[in-house]
């Protein structure tokens, strides 16, 4: 079982500066919440109590300010400062001391997922006791991404990173189970021509000992980019969309805490008064 989570949180936020210059790409608003909040989510629907946020140098502060420990949301959050972006396998070397002997999943702060049955697919990918399993959603691009071909049994058999001939239209999201050897194999990686240690690298090593699965998010599910202000844009009005329409929200978190019985109407209160007079807290009230 895998019990504890890596978000991936720092980054240069090249693609939306002026945006990016003052503040972390994943505090600014997709709709209502700040970024960080849907990846979180995303964990916390996993049932994995046990995250470490890793974040730029120098902006721990303002991500203590919104997420200060987690105890509100009944779950245990530890930060780690990046001294600069090194690459996504990176957060395996940093997190070595958090990771400790357990498996691992990391999702990017970054990434935003919806769907019927995500939760069910989620739990089950935690499930993972050896090897790795990332989750692949169809794109239209795959030029644009790093993507898998898979074989009948959901063994990822080439993977490539955005490749000029067309291999498959599946993407690699941004969202990946580990079992504890990803520690090892991440210190192993040597950097590429971009002077990053790659993912795709990462995923080799497992490939290569044919223990890398894919699982899928279906055409019932949303994978969203939010690189660039248009796609961030996008993925804003697709929850303004949803929410607006069922009266319901995406990534609440105290929301998530409480249904999974983490917390009881004692921390929502306190995250009310946390928040303050807003329709973030309006919300909380109601779901008391
Ligand atoms: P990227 O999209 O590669 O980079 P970025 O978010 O900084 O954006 P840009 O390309 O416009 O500069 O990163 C994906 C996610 O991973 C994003 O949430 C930032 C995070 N990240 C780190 O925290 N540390 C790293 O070393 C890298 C490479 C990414």
């Amino acid at each position: 079982m895998i019990k504890k989570g890596i978000i991936l949180a720092g980054g240069m936020g090249t693609r939306m500066s002026p945006l990016t210059k003052a503040v972390n790409k994943q505090l600014l608003p997709i709709y209502d919440k700040p970024l960080i909040f849907y990846p979180l989510s995303i964990l916390m629907l996993a049932k994995i109590k046990d995250i470490l946020i890793i974040v730029n140098k120098g902006q721990l502060d303002q991500y203590k300010k919104i997420i200060p420990n987690g105890k509100n949301l009944g779950i245990n959050i530890t930060y780690k400062e990046q001294p600069s972006p090194k690459g996504l396998p990176d957060a395996f070397i940093l997190g070595e001391k958090f990771i400790g002997k357990s498996n691992v999943a990391l999702i990017l702060g970054d990434n935003f997922f919806y769907g019927q049955n995500l939760t069910e697919k989620l739990l089950n990918c935690t499930k993972l006791t050896s090897g790795a399993k990332v989750l692949l959603h169809k794109v239209t691009k795959p030029e644009l991404y790093g993507v898998a071909k898979v074989d009948a049994k959901n063994k990822i058999k080439d993977i490539k990173e955005k490749p000029k001939k067309f291999l498959s239209d599946l993407a690699i999201t941004g969202l990946y189970f580990f079992d504890n050897k990803v520690v090892k194999y991440a210190k192993n990686l040597k950097p590429s021509k971009r002077g990053e240690i790659e993912i795709v690298d990462l995923l080799n090593k497992y490939k290569k000992t044919n223990n890398l699965y894919a699982d899928f998010i279906g055409r019932g599910g949303a994978w969203l980019d939010t690189g660039s202000i248009e796609d961030f844009y996008k993925t804003s009005a697709f929850v303004s969309a949803i929410e607006n329409r069922q009266g319901l929200k995406i990534a609440c978190l105290e929301e998530i805490a409480f249904l999974n019985k983490w917390v009881s109407k004692k921390e929502i209160n306190n995250s009310v008064k946390f928040y303050g007079r807003c329709e973030y807290s309006n919300y909380l009230k109601r779901l008391l």
